[in-house]
């Protein structure tokens, strides 16, 4: 498969990065230039399915729900070869990259909350009479932002298939394997519970090696007990699991509520003596802090980064490797300070797309952070290459504006003010870096100010970095 990175599709979307590869796609995280927003495209290496995924959309189309990853259109690029799914853009990570990084299963409250939020998708959905027909955890985002948990791919892993049903074979209920087998609300709910298995033991309930093993497991072996993998997961929990994996879709729950009403009674008894035993509250133990607490630099119990760290681009010309190597130096000096900070790199943008990579990077950032040196003024006033594109867009329409004072932040590098800074920013307070000022007192000044606003929350780190 073509990486299509940085290829803009039906002139309008512009693939930025590769967000990850499955089965049968790759999903491209896009800027769309007519919206002026970002997408997520989903592209299909085979045209043959067109027709059928144009066929799907008109109900999808209609599904709105702060749980579901929002579906707005199939296309086609005929000349690629290609088809493309446009969808909302999650900001965030899929359960099952979750589940690998954690080697391990979740707590029972982060399955709780999770599966809250999904119940609730799913029967809005199926209220539509809509089945996802796809449920697993490489299909459930959630949020940086908040970790609400959101369902992707709604519908449509059944379309790219030339006969019968098509899904992940490990999560498709037996029916689906009987000829005529149809998905329903009922195969829904038994991928739900392979997937709360999953989530609960760290392990799939079925996962013979070749397709016919694991079909036949499907349809009449009975899994290991979940307690073997992970003995926390109380009784009550194992059956309403074992009961959403019944063989006959008659032995399932009868709807996506009864397993949510089940499995909620049981989680908020396990709830309840944890509150017993510890005498105070214990909130379920979110991933995002899981991820921040294990950070060797947080002092113990101190509120985590925001789940939102600001974010900051870097924006320098390239006047030597010297430069460059303190460039890199400065940047993993305020990542280390929860700072998201992502560097300039024009020379991988190709150059027709160089103008929509800046702007996009721009208008991404919380921060732009200016080093400026005079080859850095040189280039800017004299609107060449990336610096220059970037002058175009600072001074040009967009960013006019109140944002821009706190936006834009000039380091002086090298060179007096007056030949470093580029005439827009000469009137701009700037932050003293050059090689006989103080590292710190300058970084400490910076930080400050990338902070000053009550959105951001800078970590308390245990030593005051040094910068060598
Ligand atoms: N709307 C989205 N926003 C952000 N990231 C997404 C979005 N949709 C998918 N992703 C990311 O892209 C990855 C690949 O998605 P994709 O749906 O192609 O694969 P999959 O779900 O693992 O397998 P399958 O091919 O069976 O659907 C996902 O695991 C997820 O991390
Ligand atoms: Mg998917």
């Amino acid at each position: 498969m073509d990486d299509l990175e940085y290829t803009t599709l039906a002139d309008r979307y512009f693939l930025r990065k590769l967000a990850g590869t499955g089965g049968m796609a790759q999903v491209y995280q896009a800027w769309d230039q007519l919206r002026g927003t970002e997408m997520a495209i989903k592209v299909i290496h085979d045209l043959r399915f067109f027709e059928s995924f144009v066929r799907e959309a008109v109900a999808l189309r209609d599904i709105a729900h702060p749980n579901i990853v929002r579906f707005y259109s199939v296309e086609k690029d005929d000349e690629k070869g290609i088809i493309f799914i446009v969808m909302e853009w999650v900001e965030g990570r899929d359960l099952q990259r979750i589940l690998k990084k954690r080697g391990g299963p979740l707590g029972i409250g982060e399955v709780t909350s999770i599966l809250q939020g999904i119940q609730r998708a799913l029967q809005y959905a199926h209220k539509l009479g809509i089945c996802h027909c796809d449920i697993k955890p490489a299909n459930i985002l959630l949020k940086d932002a908040d970790d609400q948990p959101v369902l992707s791919d709604f519908g449509l892993a059944h379309v790219a298939h030339d006969k019968g049903a098509g899904g992940t074979l490990a999560f498709m209920a037996p029916e689906l394997f009987i000829k005529g087998g149809e998905y329903s609300v009922s195969s829904d709910i038994y991928a739900l519970g392979v997937t709360l298995y999953q989530l609960l033991s760290g392990h799939l309930p079925f996962h013979g090696d070749t397709k016919d093993r694991l079909i036949r497991e499907h349809m009449g072996k009975t899994p290991p007990r979940i307690q073997s993998f992970n003995p926390k997961v109380p009784d009550g929990i194992a059956r309403v699991i074992e009961k959403a994996l019944a063989k006959n879709p008659s032995q399932r729950q009868g709807s996506v509520m009864e397993l949510w009403s089940e499995f909620y009674k049981y989680a908020q008894t396990v709830e309840q003596k944890r509150l017993k035993e510890h005498k105070q509250p214990l909130e379920f133990d979110d991933v995002i802090n899981a991820k921040a607490r294990s950070k060797k630099t947080m002092v113990p119990d101190q509120p985590i980064l925001s789940s939102h760290p600001p974010k900051c681009f870097i924006s320098y010309s390239w006047d030597s490797t010297r430069h460059r190597k303190w460039v890199r130096g400065l940047a993993e000096k305020l990542a280390e300070n929860g700072v998201e900070t992502h560097l300039d790199q024009w020379d991988i943008a190709p150059d027709d797309q160089l103008p929509r990579y800046m702007e996009k990077s721009v208008r991404d950032a919380d921060c732009v952070l200016l080093v400026c040196t005079p080859l850095f003024a040189q280039k800017a006033n004299g609107s060449k290459g990336g610096v220059g594109y970037e002058t175009t867009i600072v001074t040009g329409e967009i960013f006019v504006g109140e944002s821009v004072d706190r936006k834009f932040v000039p380091l002086l590098r090298s060179g007096s003010a007056a030949d470093a800074l580029p005439s827009y920013l000469k009137t701009k307070a700037y932050i003293d870096f050059r090689h006989n000022v103080d590292f710190d007192a300058g970084l400490e000044e910076l930080l400050r100010h990338i902070y000053d606003q009550p959105k951001f929350r800078r970590p308390h780190l245990g030593k005051k970095p040094t910068f060598d």
